[in-house]
């Protein structure tokens, strides 16, 4: 897409630069030639201001609280479809037709099982090791077991690992907590959905019959297709980045784990749930919101705010209700920390602070309650976030490998440490 050019004054240089126009949103300012044309860069540490590349997957209006994929509203896709249809759309570009909905989800089906000799490989962790610790290296180590698909110039290789790794991540994200419970790993049942199936592999033991409730799995599908691509965050960046080397689709993926886990990203739901529960009672908001306002404290409410959304996040709308619904079939009827967090939300929303600031609650305020009700403890929150971005990963890998322009990603930087210098022998330093 292309637009009209713009203009910069540089040392009374004038440097022209085009603008490119996509179908929707912010035009871009391409500064490509910026370097060779100036002998400067451009400056935007936390990519404030920068595109870092074209796409075509997911379009977010941070101040219109907008989320496509692909062009359908998130609120329709998590109304309507089910997570393995969204997955269809994100890889494919359209929602599937019924013949290839099916299919898709036989192949998903099909490639659910891990190779036997991983379960070895998860007996190398200690039980008590963070679930993500686990997930960060069991997804690097498919490199090790799937060498048939780590080639990317090869777009038959390219399908066959992205399939493995949106089937397996729930039965490694599954593996990953039963081992840190220490009870047996529970193999997948074809017979079950996608999302039925990893409830059971979590949950059911071997000494009784489980049954899925389908009001839960369908909570946790339609929470699944909440989390399941995002636009460029930084573990999607990271992913891209790791992918722009020609690293294996196994190790981008495990590398784009391992950024979801900081707490300021994916790993934000585990801290809002810890964060919930340490201010335990709605006595104690004033004390917490006072922590956030001050600028000399380092306590953040978590699962608040966003580098995007400056209005409300339009996932976290779709959580709220799903918390309800999961909390009313479970029979729980007044959750201390659901109080505590609708109070907050209420409080937060009318300080000057958090509206000044545009601070709304994010996907990752009410996900805790809801996931903790349905029995996964605080540590599997953002293994379960990775297993449903595992598909936005994928998609934003596969969009950039298959761009003949791309080539590898290398920022420079502004250098401001110690000019050339001499070395000193030890004796005279
Ligand atoms: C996710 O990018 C994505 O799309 C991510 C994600 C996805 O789907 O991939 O949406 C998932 O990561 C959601 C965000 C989860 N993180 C949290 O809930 C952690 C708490 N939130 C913050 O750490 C923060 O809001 C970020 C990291 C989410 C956004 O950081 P920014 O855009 O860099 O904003 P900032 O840190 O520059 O904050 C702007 C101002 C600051 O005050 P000033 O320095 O301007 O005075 O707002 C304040 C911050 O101090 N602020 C907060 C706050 N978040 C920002 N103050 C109190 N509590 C908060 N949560």
């Amino acid at each position: 897409m292309s637009g009209t050019t713009s203009q910069l004054q540089v040392d009374g240089k004038t440097v022209d630069m085009a603008i490119k126009t996509g179908s929707i949103g912010p035009s871009v300012i391409d500064i490509g030639k910026l370097y060779a044309q100036t002998g400067m860069f451009t400056y935007d540490p936390g990519f404030t201001s920068t595109a870092a590349c074209e796409s075509q997957i997911t379009y977010i209006d941070g101040d219109e609280g907008v989320l496509l994929y692909r062009g359908y509203p998130i609120e329709q896709l998590a109304e309507h479809g089910d997570f393995l249809e969204t997955c269809y759309l994100l890889l494919e570009g359209e929602l599937p037709t019924a013949s290839q909905k099916a299919d898709f989800d036989y192949r998903v089906t099909r490639h659910t099982m891990v190779h036997e000799q991983m379960a070895r490989f998860f007996q190398g962790f200690r039980r008590d090791a963070h679930p993500m610790a686990v997930m960060v290296g069991s997804i690097g180590a498919m490199s090790a077991f799937y060498h048939d698909s780590t080639d990317i110039s090869d777009p038959h290789q390219r399908m066959v690992a992205s399939m493995r790794m949106i089937a397996k991540m729930p039965t490694l994200a599954a593996m990953a907590y039963k081992y840190t419970v220490g009870q047996p790993f529970v193999y997948p049942l074809n017979s079950l959905d996608y999302t039925s199936n990893f409830l059971r592999m979590c949950f059911a033991v071997p000494a009784e019959e489980y049954k899925v409730n389908p009001v839960l799995s369908r909570a946790l599908d339609r929470i699944f297709i909440l989390h399941a691509d995002h636009e460029q965050n930084a573990s999607t960046s990271t992913v891209r980045l790791a992918g722009s080397s020609g690293a294996n689709p196994f190790a981008c993926i495990a590398a784009g784990a391992a950024c979801l886990w900081g707490p300021a990203h994916g790993g934000a739901n585990e801290a809002a749930l810890k964060m919930l529960e340490e201010i335990g009672s709605v006595d104690n908001i004033p004390k917490y919101i006072a922590k956030a306002k001050d600028k000399n404290d380092p306590f953040r409410l978590m699962g608040f705010g966003h580098r995007v959304y400056k209005n409300y996040d339009p996932r976290a709308k779709i959580m709220q209700k799903t918390t309800h619904e999961v909390l009313n079939e479970l029979g729980i009827k007044d959750d201390p920390l659901l109080d505590v967090a609708i109070e907050l939300e209420r409080i937060a929303l009318s300080d000057s602070y958090f509206i000044e600031k545009k601070l709304y609650p994010n996907i990752d305020f009410y996900s805790g309650i809801t996931l903790k009700a349905m029995g996964f403890p605080t540590s599997m929150f953002t293994a379960l976030f990775a297993l449903a971005r595992t598909v936005g990963w994928i998609a934003q890998w596969k969009e950039m490998i298959e761009d003949p322009s791309q080539r590898i990603g290398r920022p420079r930087q502004l250098y401001t440490g110690a000019p050339a210098r001499e070395y000193a022998p030890i004796g005279r330093r």
